[in-house]
C-alpha cells in the first residue's frame, strides 16, 4: 500500500465551494503572496531551486533553473511574461483541469509568486478551448482575486503591480508545445518555433518569458509556506514532492490521486481499486500515450522522472492508462497513431509524412490487411521521425508503435498471418474454381 499522505495539492477539493476565494482564504489560501512578497526576488528562485521543483508539463525541467534564465533586472521597454500552459491535450491527461476547477485560486496564487520572482508584470493562462466551464471558472476566479486586493496595482502594499490574462486556445494539441503556444497567444496559427532563441530571451512578443504547467505553479504555494526541506520530505531525491497522477481506463475507480513521486502502479492500482472486474492487466502508459507502454512486469517500477527512464519509458505527465486483457495492442496503437497524424502540424516532413503513412499502414494491418513487411516498414518509419522532427510531438507520436512492437510482436504478427492465410485461401478457391 502506498504511504498516506497529507494531501497537498488536492486538499481542498473536497472543501463545500472549494472554488470560491472565501474557501481558500479559509483554507490557508493567499497566506504565501504575504510571506513571499515580503522576500527578494532571488531568495523566491533559489527557494524553487532547493526544493527541486520540476515542470509537471511533460520534461520534468527544474522551475527554479528555469526562472534564473530571466534576466534579473527590469526594464520598461522589456516587460517579463509568465505563460500559464493549461492547453492539457496529451491523451490520457486529466490533472490540470481538475485542479483549476477545483482550486483555481491555488494556480492565481502561484502566479503571483512566480512573476514576482521573475519580475513579470503580466501574466497569461492559455487554456483548451474545449474546456469552457474550466474558463468560466478561471475569469471568476481572477475577478474574485482582482477584487480583493491579490491582482492589480500595489498587491498587498507591496507595490508590486500584476496583471492576469486568461486566454482560450482553440483545441489543438500542438498549441501546448510552449513555443507553439506563444504563436497561438499572439495570434498566429500555432506552429513550434525554432530555439534558440529560447522563450526566456526572446518569448511572447519577442520578450523575455516563462512558460510553466499548471501543476507546477499550483505548487509554489505550497513550497513558499512549507519550506524546501518540507518538500523534499516527499518524492525521491532527484524528483522530489507530490504528484497528481490520473489513473484511467480498466480500474474499479478512476480518477486523480496525489502521492509522492516514485510511487508505482502496484501502489496507484491499490488506491483505485484494482483492475476493474479482476480481469488482468495487459498494457499501461506511465505519462500519456506520448510515453513508451510499460506491462504487467513494470508494477514496480517508482514512478518518478528516473524510475520511469530507467524502465524504458518517461514519467510525461503521469497519465496512467491502463488497458487489460482485453485490449488489442495493434488497434490501441493504431488509434493514437491517428491521434498524432490529426494533431500534426505539418511544419516539417518526417511528422507530416510520417504520422500519415504510421496510420495507413496500421489500419491496414488492424483491418487484417497487412504483411509482415510492414512490420519492418513502420519502424523504420519511426526510425526517421524519432529525432529528426522538429518538435517532440513527432517522437512522442513513434513511442507507442515502438514501444507495443516490441512488447507485443506476436500480435502484430498475428494480424499478419491472419491476413496470409485468408490470402492463400482465396487463392485456392480461385485455382479451384
Ligand atoms: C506536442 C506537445 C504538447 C504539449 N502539451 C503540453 C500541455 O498541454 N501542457 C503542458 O504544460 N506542457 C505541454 N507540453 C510541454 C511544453 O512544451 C513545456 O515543456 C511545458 O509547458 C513547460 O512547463 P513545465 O516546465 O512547468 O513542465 C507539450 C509539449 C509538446 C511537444
Ligand atoms: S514534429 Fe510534427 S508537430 Fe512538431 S513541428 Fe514537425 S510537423 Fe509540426
Amino acid at each position: 500500500m502506498a504511504d498516506p499522505i497529507t494531501p497537498v495539492l488536492t486538499k481542498r477539493w473536497l472543501s463545500p465551494n472549494s472554488w470560491r476565494l472565501s474557501t481558500y482564504e479559509q483554507l490557508e489560501g493567499y497566506t504565501a503572496i504575504k510571506n513571499a512578497l515580503r522576500k527578494p526576488q532571488e531568495q523566491i528562485v533559489a527557494l524553487i531551486k532547493d526544493a527541486g521543483l520540476r515542470g509537471r508539463g511533460g520534461a520534468g525541467f527544474p522551475a527554479g533553473v528555469k526562472w534564473s534564465f530571466m534576466p534579473q533586472t527590469s526594464d520598461p521597454a522589456r516587460p517579463h511574461y509568465l505563460v500559464i500552459n493549461a492547453d492539457e491535450g496529451e491523451p490520457g491527461t486529466c490533472k490540470d483541469i481538475p485542479l483549476m476547477m477545483a482550486d483555481p485560486h491555488s494556480l492565481i496564487e502561484g502566479c503571483i509568486i512566480a512573476s514576482y520572482a521573475m519580475r513579470a508584470n503580466h501574466c497569461f493562462i492559455y487554456v483548451r478551448g474545449e474546456v469552457l466551464h474550466c474558463i468560466r471558472r478561471l475569469h471568476a476566479a481572477v475577478r474574485e482575486a482582482y477584487d480583493a486586493g491579490y491582482l492589480g496595482n500595489d498587491i498587498l502594499g507591496s507595490g508590486f503591480d500584476l496583471d492576469i490574462t486568461v486566454h482560450a486556445g482553440a483545441g489543438a494539441y500542438i498549441c501546448g508545445e510552449e513555443t507553439a503556444l506563444l504563436d497561438s497567444l499572439e495570434g498566429r496559427r500555432g506552429q513550434p518555433r525554432l530555439k534558440p532563441p529560447f522563450p526566456a530571451a526572446a518569448g511572447l512578443y519577442a520578450k523575455p518569458t516563462t512558460v510553466n504547467n499548471v501543476e507546477t505553479i499550483a505548487t509554489v504555494p505550497y513550497i513558499v509556506n512549507g519550506g524546501s526541506d518540507w518538500f523534499r520530505e516527499m518524492g525521491t531525491e532527484k524528483s522530489p514532492g507530490p504528484k497528481i497522477y490520473s489513473v484511467s481506463g480498466h480500474v474499479e475507480n478512476p480518477g486523480q490521486y496525489e502521492a509522492p513521486l516514485g510511487t508505482t502502479l502496484r501502489e496507484l492500482l491499490e488506491l483505485a481499486g484494482g483492475m476493474k472486474d479482476g480481469v488482468p492487466l495487459k498494457f499501461w502508459t506511465p505519462g500519456g500515450s506520448s510515453t513508451p507502454l510499460l506491462t504487467a512486469d513494470h508494477m514496480d517500477v517508482p514512478l518518478d522522472f528516473e524510475g520511469a527512464a530507467e524502465a524504458g519509458s518517461m514519467l510525461g505527465t503521469t497519465a496512467i492508462m491502463v488497458f487489460n486483457e482485453t485490449v488489442s495492442v495493434p488497434w490501441a496503437v493504431m488509434k493514437w497513431t491517428r491521434f498524432y497524424e490529426h494533431e500534426s502540424c505539418g511544419k516539417c516532413t518526417p511528422c507530416r509524412e510520417g504520422t500519415f503513412w504510421l496510420a495507413q499502414v496500421l489500419e491496414r494491418m488492424v483491418e487484417g490487411r497487412g504483411t509482415e513487411e510492414d512490420i519492418d516498414t513502420m519502424l523504420d518509419v519511426c526510425d526517421n521521425i524519432l529525432g529528426r522532427s522538429f518538435c517532440a510531438l513527432g517522437d512522442g507520436a513513434v513511442s507507442p508503435i515502438e514501444s507495443g512492437i516490441k512488447y507485443f510482436r506476436d500480435e502484430f504478427l498475428a494480424l499478419c498471418e491472419d491476413n496470409k492465410a485468408k490470402q492463400s485461401d482465396s487463392a485456392l478457391v480461385g485455382a479451384s474454381a
